[in-house]
Formats: structure tokens, sequence, C-alpha cells
């Protein structure tokens, strides 16, 4: 007979039995309760998204409409100013929605730790400093909007891994370096806008990986190179914002060829070639065609009275000769025609639109 079961490997083999049967044999929702206590995953998160908030907090420096008086200890952080938590998440942030209040400040890199964020909108405030890379760790990233503030510095590419990501507005800031060639590799982004910063380089090919782009906008910035011909495969683009930058070269074919296009701005810029003659037909969406101070020459095409959404053209200043064609009077909805700085010739009268030739 064994006395005790460590010396007697039968009842040590049962012992082992009776522990597997505890932690595998068990119904799992018993193995829940008894564990529950010791897990809490849900709480510690809850810890990490209110401290990351307060450090955000801490690095405003000034918030005029006292928007952060209501990030206190009172009140759950859930129902503080501009924070949003999850339908699914009730504990987790999911949106940062403060626009428009005037705030001063640096994002400090800890934002990233609010892992559940889709949403952020800083847009139309003063702040300042670097766009933190950390960011890239916000994998449920969508939607980042920092429209009208002060940052600087680059883009940072880390932001990629944001595969989520969809619309992008960082116009009016003062950012600069390059546009991030693996921009190109964000597969949902829809609309990207970096209009009025300093971005200087090239506009790369790559750019055209991001086959979802429905608006473009690099106006306004320090853009050198030639309009790359792969842009001709962002096959639902509406608007393309060029205008405003150091642009050369010629306009690509392929370019005429995206027939999504509602609104084409190159203006002021150095493009050569001219306008191709079957414009209104590859182009029948268009509503706005701004050329204006660039090099082009050549003909106007008869075809743009077949775009017949058209109520801006504006090819001021160009070397565009021949006749202007008589019926782009029978544009119903034409309220700009500027056609000034050309050796362009009329004979007949063109009706309907404000004109200034
Ligand atoms: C916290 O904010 C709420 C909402 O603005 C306010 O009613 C409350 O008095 C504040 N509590 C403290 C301690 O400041
Ligand atoms: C949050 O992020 C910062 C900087 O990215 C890091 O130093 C810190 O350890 C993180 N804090 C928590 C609580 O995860
Ligand atoms: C980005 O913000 C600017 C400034 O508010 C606005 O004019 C522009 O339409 C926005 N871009 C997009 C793509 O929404
Ligand atoms: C760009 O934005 C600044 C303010 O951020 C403004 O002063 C400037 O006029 C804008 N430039 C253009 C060309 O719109
Ligand atoms: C863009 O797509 C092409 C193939 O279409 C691929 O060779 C290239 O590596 C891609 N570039 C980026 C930056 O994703
Ligand atoms: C434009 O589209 C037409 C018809 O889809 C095609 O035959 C032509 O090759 C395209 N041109 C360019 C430059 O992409
Ligand atoms: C273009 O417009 C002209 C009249 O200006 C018309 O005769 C022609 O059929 C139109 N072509 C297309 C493709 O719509
Ligand atoms: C405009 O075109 C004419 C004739 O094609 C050419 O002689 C002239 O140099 C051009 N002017 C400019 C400023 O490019």
């Amino acid at each position: 007979m064994c006395s005790s079961f460590l010396l007697c490997p039968k009842a040590s083999t049962s012992l082992i039995l009776l522990l597997l049967l505890f932690f595998f044999i068990i119904p799992h929702h018993h193995l829940h309760v008894m564990s529950a206590p010791a897990i809490l995953p849900a709480k510690h998160n809850n810890v990490t998204d209110r401290s990351s908030l307060l450090v955000f907090k801490s690095k405003i420096s000034l918030d005029p409409h006292g928007v952060f008086a209501t990030w206190n200890d009172t009140l759950p952080f859930c129902r503080w100013q501009g924070v949003v938590c999850g339908r699914r998440h009730p504990d987790r942030v999911v949106s940062l929605d403060l626009t428009s209040l005037d705030l001063f400040g640096t994002v400090p890199p800890h934002l990233a730790n609010l892992t559940f964020l889709r949403r952020i909108d800083f847009s139309s405030n003063h702040f300042h400093g670097r766009i933190p890379q950390e960011l890239s760790r916000l994998s449920r990233l969508q939607y980042l909007d920092l429209n009208t503030n002060s940052f600087s510095g680059m883009i940072p590419s880390e932001l990629s891994h944001c595969l989520g990501l969809q619309f992008i507005n960082m116009s009016f800031n003062k950012i600069e370096g390059n546009i991030p060639s693996v921009f190109g590799s964000l597969p949902s982004l829809y609309e990207l806008d970096l209009k009025n910063n300093s971005i200087s380089g090239q506009i790369l090919t790559s750019l055209a990986n991001a086959s979802s782009l429905v608006v473009l906008g690099l106006s306004f910035n320090l853009l050198s190179g030639g309009i790359p011909p792969s842009l001709g495969k962002l096959f639902v683009l509406k608007a393309l914002y060029l205008e405003d930058n150091n642009l050369e070269g010629s306009i690509p074919p392929s370019l005429w060829n995206i027939s999504s296009l509602e609104y084409l701005y190159l203006g002021n810029n150095q493009l050569k070639g001219s306008i191709p003659q079957d414009l209104g037909q590859t182009l029948p969406r268009l509503n706005h065609l701004a050329i204006n101070f660039n090099k082009m020459h050549g003909s106007i095409p008869m075809s743009l009275s077949n775009a017949s959404l058209l109520s801006l053209i504006q090819l001021n200043y160009n070397n565009f000769s021949g006749r202007i064609p008589p019926n782009l009077g029978s544009l119903r909805h034409l309220r700009f025609l500027l056609l000034y700085g050309n050796r362009l010739e009329a004979r007949e009268p063109l009706i309907g639109a404000s004109l200034l030739l």
C-alpha cells in the first residue's frame, strides 16, 4: 500500500489526470467565472486610455473656451468634451473631435496609446510641432484631420502602417519634406489633402497605387518635376488640385482619360503641351478646368462644349492660339471663362457666360 501519493506512482498519475480534467475538460464558462477577477483586460486598458488623454491635456498650453475643464476626475473620460467611446467597447476612446476650439499646444506620442482610435479631428486650431510618427501604431485609424494648424516637420511615412486610413487632411500647415512614397500603399485612402504647405520633391509614381483616391490635393506647395503618367490609373478620381507648384513638362495624356474627373486645377506651374481635341468627350463630367499661368499652346478644343457641366474654364496666360470655339456659349452652367493673356481670335459673339478675354 502507498502511504503518500507523492511516493506512489499510481496516485500521482491520477492527480495529474485530475489536474488535466480541471484545466481542460471542465466546460469553458466555468473557467471564465473562476478566472475573471484575475484578468480584467478592459479595466487595464481603461487606465491606459485615461492616462494617455491626461498627457494629451498636459500639452495644451492655451484653452480659451475651457474645453479641458471637463477633463476632470468627476466625470468618466468617455464624457469629457471631444472624447467619444465605442459602442462595442464602451471603455475605449474611438474618436477625438476637437475642431475649431482655438487650442494651442503640441500632440504627444502618447496619443498612440489610444489604440482603439478611429477618428482624429484637430482641425482649425493652433497645434504646432511635429506630427508624431507613433500615430502609426493606431491600426484602426480611418480619419485624420489636422487641417488649418501650424504643424511642421515632415509627414511621418510610418502612417502608411495605418492600413485603414481613408481620409487625411493636413492642408494649411507648415509641413515640409516629401510626400511619403508609401502613401500609395494605403488601399482605402479616398481623400488626401496636403494643400498649402511647404512640401517639396516630386509627385511619385507610386502615389497612383492608392487606387481609391477620389480627391488629391497638393496645391500651393513646392513640388517640382513632372506629373507622373501613372496618375491616369486613378480611375475614381474626381478632384485633382496641383496648382501653384513648380511642375513642368507636359500634361500626361493618361490624365485626360480619367473620365470621373470633375475638378482639374493645374494653374501656376510651368506646364507645356496642348489640350487634346477630344477633351470634352474623354472628361464628360468636368466642372472646373483651370490651366491658367502655364506655357500651354495650341487651340481650344471645339469638344469642350460636350463637357456640358463645365462652369469654370480658366486658360488665361498661356500661349493658346486660334479661334475661340463659338459653341462655348452652349455651356449652360458656364459662369467663368478666362482667356486673357493668349493669342486667341474670336469671330462670332459668345453668349451666356461672363467673359474675360
Ligand atoms: C468637472 O467637470 C464638470 C463638467 O464641466 C463640472 O460640472 C464639475 O464641476 C467639474 N469638477 C471639478 C472637480 O472641477
Ligand atoms: C504610452 O506611449 C508613450 C510614448 O509613445 C510610452 O512612453 C508610454 O510608455 C505609453 N504608456 C502606456 C501607459 O502605455
Ligand atoms: C481640407 O481642409 C480644407 C480647409 O478646411 C478644406 O478647404 C478642404 O476641402 C479639406 N479637404 C478635404 C479633402 O476635405
Ligand atoms: C496659405 O495659408 C496661409 C495661412 O496658413 C495663408 O496666409 C496663405 O495666403 C495661403 N496661401 C495660399 C496661396 O492660399
Ligand atoms: C505600386 O504598385 C506597383 C505595381 O502595380 C508595385 O510594383 C510597386 O511596388 C507599388 N509601390 C508601392 C509604393 O506600393
Ligand atoms: C485612354 O483610354 C483609351 C480608351 O479607354 C485607350 O485606348 C487609351 O490607350 C488611353 N490613353 C492613355 C494615354 O492612357
Ligand atoms: C458634342 O457636341 C456636338 C455639338 O456641339 C454634338 O454634335 C456631338 O454629337 C457631341 N458629341 C458627343 C460625343 O456628345
Ligand atoms: C507662342 O507661340 C508662338 C508660335 O507658336 C511662338 O513663336 C512663341 O514663342 C510662343 N510664346 C511663348 C511665350 O512661348
